[in-house]
């Protein structure tokens, strides 16, 4: 073993001298060698060159003893000394490695998938930095439970964890997402609503600072929403698209000159104005829920004014006016100051649950023979809710409510009737929103006082537990994005830049 390290030594000097010279590379024989990586297997002479774009270096020899030996490289370990991470495919193809050295560089996180195809008996960690935070929590598992012979290895960081033994570590609870790249859209909001049309992705978010609709379409390369149009107007409060048979339209809700519906333009490429919305009762719109019911498309403006009304508008075809649009249907709630509509189908009928400022949640009843939403009760014991959102967890119907002074809830359909399971204790808060990524279920509780916190849904006990959390400046919607097999959350601020978070999963299981 003695004698193999002492070889490595020398390798590592050898290709130290050489990495300076970058031309006329010519890969040498008995090794594989594509743009960033070389891998050299039973080779009898290491490159002299490497050029500069190589950033993994393999050498995998037959030694005496018919051992295998790696020895791996990045191109700033060769410069600097400053490899930090290694790449998730580094070691994948080497299913014989048996030895790894990395010692003596500042490694923070090793993923678990570059370890994947590594079955190394012994391995020298030491000299690397690690950060004993829960991107590395496999590897303290991975320590605790292996047979291999692996050095000491000790943290780097966090400070509070610095000079402990990796291994001697409790292993954290839980388990890890990092929100991983974080990127801003271009301008405040204070809604967001994704949509795809035609394989492109979409958000049309209303921004009020600069009175207009903007819509942004998603840049697969870039990872980022960039701009697409801008529907201008005054006052642009709302903006929530729909699509009825192939086309896109968004309806544009303002304080002041009407509410408006625009229609994509294929030829034009940009949004046109289809229809004004009657607005008789509607002062202050507050939010916009679109849904279908019975195969027909319905939407409830939500008047937050003391002297409007929450209208539900229908999709129909009005033979007066010879002409198929959105028309107001039904003036539903009176004088409540409504803040938010939530559309449920449960038990096979259809509810609207909307939410005030002066009085506890009520839920309206779809009556199938009057084909018009009936008064059918409140939620008893929670008051002041500003959101209201469903979510099904396990084939069970939950609401999700927001109170923006004292503690916001999550309450479970159960005997016909919503009873409260969990109280989370928010303040300043706006939106509470279910969401989730394949079987992970999530609860976003923004706040215009401190940092967003991430709840995670627990099979075991059927609650959320405290999560994550995240920081978004007066955060006012979370939208879920899932593209290119990775996930987004699309976060609306009303003060700051709209962010789009990466919802990075780190598999912690061994
Ligand atoms: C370690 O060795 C024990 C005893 O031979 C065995 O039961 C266990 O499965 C081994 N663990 C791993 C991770 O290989
Ligand atoms: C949209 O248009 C408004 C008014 O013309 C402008 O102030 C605003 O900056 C535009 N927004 C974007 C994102 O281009
Ligand atoms: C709502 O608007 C309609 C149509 O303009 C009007 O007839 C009705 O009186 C209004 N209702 C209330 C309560 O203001
Ligand atoms: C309704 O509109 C269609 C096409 O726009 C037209 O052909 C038809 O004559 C119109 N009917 C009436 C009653 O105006
Ligand atoms: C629907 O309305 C009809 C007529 O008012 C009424 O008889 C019936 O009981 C209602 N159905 C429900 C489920 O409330």
């Amino acid at each position: 073993m003695i004698s193999t390290k002492l070889f490595l030594a020398f390798v590592l000097l050898y290709v130290s001298a050489a990495a300076e010279s970058k031309r006329n590379f010519k890969c040498p024989s008995g090794c594989a060698c594509s743009r960033e990586t070389i891998i050299c297997v039973g080779a009898s002479h290491v490159p002299r060159t490497i050029p500069s774009e190589i950033n993994s270096l393999c050498i995998f020899m037959m030694q005496t003893f018919f051992l295998s030996v790696i020895f791996f490289s990045l191109n700033r370990l060769l410069n600097a000394n400053s490899l930090t991470t290694i790449k998730d495919d580094a070691f994948s193809g080497l299913p014989h490695l048996e030895y790894l050295f990395i010692e003596g560089n500042k490694i923070e996180t090793i993923t678990k998938k570059a370890f994947l195809c590594y079955h190394a008996l012994y391995q020298d960690l030491r000299g690397n930095s690690f950060q004993c935070s829960c991107e590395n929590k496999w590897l303290m598992t991975w320590l605790k439970n292996t047979n291999a012979t692996v050095s000491d290895v000790f943290c780097s960081g966090p400070s509070h964890m610095k000079g402990k033994r990796l291994s001697d570590l409790p292993i954290p609870p839980g388990e890890c997402i990092s929100t991983g790249k974080k990127t801003s859209a271009p301008s405040k909001s204070m809604s967001a609503d994704i949509f795809s049309f035609k394989e492109d992705i979409f958000v049309a978010t209303a921004a009020p600072n600069t009175n207009s609709c903007v819509v942004m379409e998603w840049d697969h390369i870039e990872m980022n929403f960039r701009k697409f149009d801008n529907i201008t107007g005054k006052s642009v409060v709302g903006c929530k698209s729909v699509l009825i048979d192939n086309h896109v339209l968004i309806i544009v809700t303002q304080l002041f000159g009407g509410s408006h519906i625009y229609k994509f333009d294929v030829q034009q490429n940009k949004f046109i104005k289809f229809q004004t919305i009657e607005v008789f009762n509607i002062s202050k719109p507050n939010d916009i829920e679109v849904f279908k019911m019975d195969g027909v498309w319905y939407f409830v403006i939500v008047d937050s004014s003391k002297a409007g009304m929450s209208t539900l508008y229908k999709w129909t075809k009005q033979p007066d006016r010879n002409e198929t649009g959105f028309y107001s249907y039904q003036f539903l709630h009176e004088w409540f100051r409504d803040t938010d509509a939530e559309f449920v189908e449960v038990d096979g009928k259809s509810y609207l649950i909307l939410a005030s400022r002066s009085q506890s949640p009520v839920i309206f009843l779809w009556n199938k023979s009057t084909l018009k939403f009936i008064l059918h009760g409140e939620i008893p014991n929670v008051d002041d809710m500003v959101a209201v959102k469903a979510f099904r967890e396990e084939d069970e119907m939950y609401l999700a409510l927001t109170c923006y002074i004292g503690d916001s809830k999550v309450l479970k359909w159960r005997n016909k009737q919503f009873t409260e399971v969990q109280a989370l204790p928010s303040r300043g808060a706006m939106i509470l929103q279910p969401f989730s990524f394949a079987d992970r279920h999530y609860l976003a509780l923004g706040s215009d006082y401190s940092f967003t916190h991430i709840y995670l849904w627990d099979k075991e006990t059927k609650t959320f537990h405290k999560f994550k959390d995240i920081y978004v400046q007066s955060p006012r919607s979370f939208t879920v994005l899932s593209t290119d097999h990775r996930n987004f959350i699309f976060s609306s601020s009303l003060k700051g830049k709209s962010m789009v978070f990466e919802h990075v999963f780190v598999d912690l299981s061994l």
